[in-house]
């Protein structure tokens, strides 16, 4: 199987045709999702909250998300890869912008990097892209700035904050990117945007009009130990229930001796019993 490109994904928008993208984290999660035939896997730094336990994506590093992107890639040679660039990573010089970005592609070996924010990082974009790399916008409710937005809440409610969600939308497809995530956005909005782009959008509880969708691995599977119900999201397993029994029963056969079984031994030539006990 050929890995997506970004020449495909429009075209797919085109077309018509709508674009599947879940984010993971590791080895195991990324070849996972490209055998279920996800379009593409985005090694987002919600990592920050759902691996690695931490209560927002601040804290998320460069390193962090090399480390990460690295053994995603390792798991799925045939999918197309974005890797987020994290918090204040993108927002210095466009050398150090470029230092990192080069970092996520030739280290961890993504495709394309994603970035938060709107007309104030269209520079940074068009530099990027000039480098050679692909990049996926992401407005709306953007985590990596929940201080200055006051929480998580929803965006594009009122006409200012449509407005303004569209220009920077136009703003970044002129910048170069090649598509746009747009997270926490009234459908109407998003729909707008939809329409008005040519390159996808890509949404997240922004509605049914996006060219495409994404959600977060353990949010779809549940794979956590208290999951909190999200609006936007549907569940479409409960790993974490599932893993969470699994374990108590293996503790449980351990305590009562109930494993290893005679099946999950190793046995010993006869004279070996002899030299450990003597005649
Ligand atoms: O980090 C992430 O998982 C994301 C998606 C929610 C779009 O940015
Ligand atoms: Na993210």
């Amino acid at each position: 199987k050929q890995a997506l490109n970004i020449v495909k994904l429009k075209k797919m928008k085109a077309e018509g045709v709508p674009l599947s993208m879940l984010t993971a984290y590791d080895y195991p999660s990324a070849a996972l999702a490209e055998e279920a035939g996800v379009d593409v896997i985005l090694v987002g730094d919600s990592l920050g909250n759902v691996v690695l336990g931490y209560n927002s994506t601040l804290p998320v590093t460069i390193d962090d998300m090399v480390y990460h992107t690295r053994s995603v890639a390792r798991g799925a040679e045939h999918t197309f890869i974005v890797a987020d660039m994290p918090f204040m990573t993108y927002h210095g010089s466009i050398d150090v912008t470029l230092g990192h970005v080069r970092r996520l592609i030739q280290e961890g070996h993504a495709h394309a990097v994603k970035m938060e924010g709107g007309l104030e990082i269209c520079p940074a974009v068009s530099a990027i892209v000039s480098a050679g790399v692909p990049v996926l916008g992401h407005i709306g409710l953007t985590p990596q700035s929940v201080n200055t937005i006051g929480g998580y809440r929803v965006q594009g409610k009122d006409p200012e904050d449509a407005v303004r969600l569209m220009r920077e939308a136009k703003a970044l497809e002129q910048a170069g990117a090649f598509g746009i995530v747009l997270e926490l956005v009234t459908e109407e909005v998003a729909e707008a945007i939809s329409r008005e782009l040519s390159i996808p959008t890509i949404g997240i509880g922004a509605g049914r009009y996006c060219d495409g969708q994404v959600l977060v691995f353990h949010d779809i599977l549940k794979y956590t130990s208290s999951y909190r119900e999200k609006r936007f999201v549907k569940t479409y397993a409960d790993v974490g229930g599932v893993i969470k029994d699994a374990i108590g029963q293996y503790v449980q056969d351990v305590k009562q001796r109930a494993f290893p079984e005679e099946r999950h031994v190793f046995g010993a030539d006869e004279e070996v019993l002899h030299t450990l006990y003597g005649a």
